[in-house]
This record gives structure tokens, C-alpha cells and sequence, in this order.
């Protein structure tokens, strides 16, 4: 049987970022037969949230359902989008009140996939907690498919490993998000959840975590506020691939993407 497969790919940051995943995904998508595309997208705007034209772009370029973090309020304007559009994801442990959902159920060909989008508490607003959370929303969606992509968007890889060990077996994949950098310990957990700490980065590649590399130095150098804004140049897609049982929900592959954009 056709295993389903699925991409995730980490924070699109900015214009490069963008530029990125339009001109590399169309290409990988179809190489990678995949069938589903999820995507971060708290920095696609200047590097801080999504504006609701933004949201749609993704949407009609290729991206199936957008995951998000911390940088999902910072436009306002995005709150008037996501009450409406459930393929906007901002995390589920955020206090009763937030708008938005921070789950999906989506169709995958022919089959229902799962995606959850929690974030970690540890250097972050101090909001639920993720894995109480992650427990009572991987537990409803089990009820409709066993197939689930977990998006856990935290700044700590311990919180991150935590909760990959904490759903091993229960879900398809636990994917990081936030740190911008990727990580090379992408593994199948004996449980069978796919699991890497963090995708990367999708943005410039010449940044401080996407940002233009002078201004983060000099905020380093004075301690004082400065205004961030996307480097320029090269571009680069990070995130990973996996590959999962339809039937059992069980991963049997990950593995790490990284595609440069030519000049
Ligand atoms: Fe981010
Ligand atoms: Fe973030």
C-alpha cells in the first residue's frame, strides 16, 4: 500500500522566504509525490506574522494547511482572517478566548490527516500547557484518523524531545518549529512517531535567524531596541518529508529537505 506523504516546512521568513517556497515547492511537491504540504508561517510577513493576503497566497501556491507560533497576533488584521479560515492554524494551548483553532482535519487523497499546532512554554508567554493540550486534541482527532502531524513551536529543544518522547505512538510526526535553524536529529521514535526537533528556516540565508545581520549584531552590541527587517539575497527552503502507513498511522521515513534558491 501507498504510503501517504507528507512535507513540512519551517518558518517562511519574510519576502525570501516567500520568493523560496513558491519557486521551489510546485517542483518538490510533485518529485516528492506528496500529499499534503504544511507550512509555518508566523514570519511571512517582514518576518512577523501573516497578513490575511499573505494566508491566501499560501493557500493558492501549493500549501495545504499553515501552522504558526508566537508571531501569529503580531498583525492585527490576521484576527479577522483566521475565525474564518480553519487552514490557518495558531497554537491550540492558547487560554479560551484566542480566536482561531489550533487543530484540522484535511484530506490527504484519499485519506484524513490530522495537524496540530501546540507551543512550548519555556522562554515563551507562559500560555497552557501544551501537552495537557496536545493529550485532549490528539484524542478527538484520533477519533476521525490515526494519521497526525504534530507542529511544536517552542524556543527549548528539551520541551521539544519531551513532547516528541510524550506522543510517540500516538502520532504520525512531532515537528519543531520556531528556532530557525535546523537540526540533524530527524528519526523514526520506537513508537513510530516521526520526529525532528526543529525544520529551519525558510528565508535568507545570509541572516541572524532571518533577520538582516547588522541590525541583530547591533542590538547585541548596545542592548538596545532596534528595528528588525529581513536580510536580502539567497534564499533557502528548510523542512523535512515523511512518510506515513495509511493504515496504522505509523511513520516509516523522515527525512531532512534543504533547497537553495538559485541566484
Ligand atoms: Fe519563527
Ligand atoms: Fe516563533
Amino acid at each position: 500500500m501507498k504510503s501517504v506523504t507528507v512535507i513540512c516546512i519551517g518558518d517562511v521568513f519574510g519576502e525570501p522566504g516567500r520568493r523560496a517556497l513558491f519557486a521551489i515547492l510546485p517542483r518538490l511537491r510533485a518529485e516528492l509525490d506528496a500529499d499534503l504540504v504544511i507550512v509555518n508561517v508566523e514570519n511571512a510577513a517582514a518576518g512577523f506574522g501573516v497578513t490575511p493576503t499573505l494566508a491566501r497566497g499560501f493557500l493558492d501556491g501549493g500549501v495545504d494547511v499553515m501552522t504558526s507560533g508566537n508571531h501569529i497576533w503580531d498583525r492585527k488584521e490576521i484576527i479577522e482572517y483566521i475565525v474564518k479560515e480553519n487552514l490557518l492554524l495558531r497554537p491550540a494551548n492558547y487560554p479560551t478566548g484566542a480566536p482561531g483553532v489550533g487543530s484540522v482535519v484535511v484530506k490527504a487523497g484519499t485519506y484524513q490527516v490530522g495537524v496540530l499546532n501546540v507551543q512550548g512554554r519555556v522562554f515563551l508567554p507562559s500560555i497552557d500547557c501544551p501537552f495537557v493540550r496536545a493529550d485532549e486534541e490528539v484524542a478527538r482527532m484520533r477519533a476521525a484518523t490515526p494519521l497526525i502531524v504534530v507542529d511544536m513551536h517552542a524556543e527549548a529543544t528539551s520541551e521539544k524531545q519531551a513532547m516528541g518522547w510524550y506522543l510517540d505512538g500516538r502520532v504520525s510526526a512531532v515537528v519543531g518549529t520556531h528556532s530557525h535553524v535546523q537540526t540533524a536529529d530527524e528519526r523514526i521514535l520506537p513508537g513510530g512517531t516521526a520526529y525532528v526537533t526543529d525544520l529551519g528556516l525558510t528565508g535568507p540565508i545570509d541572516s541572524v535567524i532571518g533577520v538582516e545581520k547588522e541590525l541583530a549584531i547591533q542590538r547585541f552590541l548596545t542592548g538596545m531596541p532596534n528595528r528588525f527587517e529581513p536580510a536580502k539575497g539567497r534564499a533557502r527552503l528548510q523542512g523535512v518529508v515523511i512518510r506515513i502507513d495509511p493504515e496504522t498511522g505509523r511513520a516509516s521515513g523522515i527525512q531532512r529537505l534543504q533547497r537553495d534558491l538559485p541566484a
